[in-house]
C-alpha cells in the first residue's frame, strides 16, 4: 500500500493550491478526484466559466448599446451562441489542464476516483471503472467544497428547473428567464442572460440584494441592472413551482399579496451547501456543526487525530480564494510551520457591470459591533480616466475606526471593482490608515485614484470633489 505523507481529497481551489503547497515544501503528496477533471466546481462549473460569460456578454453589450458613445458605429451585432460557450469551455479546458501540469511541476500523484476514508490514516480511491486503490497518509485533508441548494418544492430538473451548472451552458437564451435569490449567482448569470436576450425577473425574499454588501452599494447595483433590463422584486417569497409542457409558473407572496410568473427557465440560485457525502468522515467519527458543515479548530483539524477539512465544507463564506488560504494555512501547519487565515480580510465580488467589491466590514456591521467609524466616499463621476472610460457609475466608500483612523473595510461599485478592491486588501492587512492610503502617490489617470479620494475623504479632504 503506497504511504503518503498527506492525502487531499478534493481538487477545487482549496484543495489543488493545499497540493502545491505541500509540494513546494517536499511532502510527499497524493490529491484524489471523483470528476474527470481537475479544478473542482470553480473552474469547470462555476468561477471560470461565468467569468468566461460575464465577459463575453458584456463585449456584446458594450457593441450593443455603448460603443456608439465613443463614435464607433456598428450596424448589426449578432450573437454567435454556439461560438461563444465553445470559448468558454476552452478556457476551462487550459485552466484544467494546467492544473494537471502544477500537480506534475509539485510531484503531487493525482488518484482519480471516489475518495473515501475508511479509517484514520486510511483512504480508498473507487475509480469510475470500479476499480479500487486503498493508500496510507499521516495526513488527511476533506477539501471536497460544496453542490447548489434546492427548494424543497421545486428540485432540479436540469432542464425547466436548473442551477448555475446547466445556466452556464443554455444554447439559447430563454425567453423569460425566472431567477430565484438575488445573490452573486443570480444577480451574475441574470446579468448573462439578459444581455444576450432573455427578459430576466429576479425574485428575492430579503427586502435588498446581494446581502453581505455595503446596503448603500447594493441599492445602486440594483438600480443599475433595473437600466439594464432587469426586473426584482423583493420581500418575495416563492412558494410553489408548477412545471407544464416544459413552462413554469412560480406562485410567490409579496405583502400578503399572492403573484404568479411565467418563465421558460428558473434559476435557483439561493445557496450552497456543504458537500462530504461519500468521504466516510462521519463513518469515522468526525463531527459536523447543525449546519452540516464540518467542525474544526484554528488549524482545520477536526476532532480525528489527522484528519483535517477546508473551503467550501467548512464554516465561513463560500469562496474559492478563501479556500485557497485556508488550504496553504492548513498544510504550513502539518509542516511545522505557522499558518494562519486572517478572516478580517476576505474580499468578496460580484461580477456583474458595475461590479460590486467589498472587503472588511460594513458600516452597518461596525455600527452592530458598535464600533465608531467615519466614512469616507468618492464617487467615479468626478474621477478622470472614469469620465474618459465612458464608465462613471459607482463610488468608493472606505470605513475607517473613528478613534485610530484604521481601515475596518472598503467597499467599490464599478465596472473594474474586482481589480481596485485588492488594494484596500493590501493595506488592510498591513493594518493601515486611511491616511496611509490617502497619502500613498497613485498614478494619474487611473481609477485607482478613487480609491486614494475615497480614504482623503475620510478626513474631509478629498481633492477632485465640487460641493464637499
Ligand atoms: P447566496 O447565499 O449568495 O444568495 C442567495 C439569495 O437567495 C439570498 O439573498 C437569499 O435571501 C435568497 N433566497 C433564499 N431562499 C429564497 C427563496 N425561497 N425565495 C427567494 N429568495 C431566496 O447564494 P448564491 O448566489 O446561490 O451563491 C452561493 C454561494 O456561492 C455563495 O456563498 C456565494 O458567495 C458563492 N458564489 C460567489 C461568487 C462570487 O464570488 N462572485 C459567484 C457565485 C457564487
Amino acid at each position: 500500500m503506497e504511504k503518503f505523507d498527506v492525502v487531499i481529497i478534493g481538487s477545487g481551489p482549496g484543495g489543488y493550491v493545499a497540493a502545491i503547497r505541500a509540494g513546494q515544501l517536499g511532502l510527499k503528496t497524493a490529491i484524489v478526484e471523483k470528476d474527470k477533471e481537475l479544478g473542482g466546481t470553480c473552474l469547470n462549473i462555476g468561477c471560470i466559466p461565468s467569468k468566461a460569460l460575464l465577459t463575453s456578454s458584456d463585449h456584446f453589450s458594450f457593441a450593443q448599446k455603448e460603443a456608439g458613445k465613443h463614435g464607433i458605429v456598428i450596424d448589426q451585432v449578432t450573437v454567435d451562441l454556439n461560438k461563444m460557450l465553445q470559448r468558454k469551455d476552452k478556457v476551462v479546458k487550459t485552466l484544467t489542464g494546467g492544473v494537471r501540469a502544477l500537480m506534475k511541476t509539485n510531484k503531487v500523484t493525482t488518484l482519480e476516483g471516489i475518495g473515501t476514508i475508511t479509517a484514520p490514516g486510511k483512504v480508498s480511491v473507487k475509480s469510475s471503472k470500479g476499480e479500487t486503490q486503498e493508500v496510507e497518509a499521516k495526513h488527511i485533508i476533506i477539501a471536497t467544497g460544496s453542490v447548489p441548494m434546492e427548494l424543497p418544492f421545486a428540485k432540479f430538473d436540469g432542464q425547466t428547473i436548473v442551477s448555475s451548472t446547466e445556466a452556464l451552458s443554455f444554447t439559447e437564451a430563454p425567453a423569460r428567464l425566472l431567477v430565484i435569490g438575488a445573490g452573486a449567482i443570480g444577480l451574475e448569470l441574470g446579468s448573462v442572460w439578459s444581455r444576450l436576450g432573455s427578459e430576466v425577473t429576479v425574485l428575492e425574499f430579503l427586502p435588498r440584494i446581494a446581502l453581505g454588501f455595503d446596503l448603500e452599494l447594493a441599492n445602486l447595483l440594483q438600480r443599475a441592472l433595473t437600466g439594464q433590463g432587469m426586473t426584482f422584486h423583493l420581500e418575495t417569497k416563492v412558494s410553489a413551482l408548477k412545471i407544464e409542457n416544459g413552462h413554469a409558473t412560480a406562485t410567490a407572496s409579496k405583502g400578503g399579496e399572492e403573484l404568479t410568473f411565467e418563465a421558460d427557465k428558473v434559476l435557483v440560485s439561493v445557496g450552497r451547501r456543504p458537500f462530504s457525502e461519500g468521504v466516510g468522515a462521519d463513518k469515522i467519527g468526525v463531527e459536523f456543526d447543525e449546519k452540516k458543515r464540518i467542525k474544526v479548530d484554528a488549524h482545520y483539524r477536526t476532532n480525528v487525530e489527522g484528519v483535517y477539512a477546508i473551503g467550501d465544507v467548512i464554516a465561513g463564506p463560500m469562496l474559492a480564494h478563501k479556500a485557497e488560504e485556508e488550504g496553504i494555512a492548513c498544510i504550513e501547519t502539518i509542516a511545522g510551520k505557522s499558518g494562519h487565515v486572517n478572516y478580517n480580510v476576505i474580499p468578496g465580488i460580484i461580477y456583474t457591470n458595475p461590479e460590486l467589491a467589498g472587503v472588511g466590514l460594513t458600516e452597518d456591521q461596525a455600527k452592530e459591533q458598535g464600533i465608531e467609524v467615519r466614512i469616507g466616499k468618492f464617487p467615479f463621476r468626478a474621477n478622470g480616466r472614469a469620465l474618459a472610460n465612458e464608465d462613471a457609475e459607482g463610488m468608493v466608500k472606505f470605513v475607517a475606526e473613528a478613534k485610530t483612523d484604521r481601515i475596518l473595510g472598503a467597499h467599490i461599485l464599478q465596472h473594474a471593482a474586482s481589480e481596485l478592491i485588492a488594494e484596500a486588501a493590501s493595506v488592510m492587512e498591513f493594518g493601515g490608515s486611511s491616511e496611509d492610503l490617502g497619502r500613498t502617490c497613485h498614478s494619474h489617470p487611473t481609477l485607482s485614484e478613487a480609491v486614494k479620494e475615497a480614504a482623503l475623504a475620510v478626513e474631509k479632504r478629498a481633492l477632485h470633489i465640487v460641493n464637499r
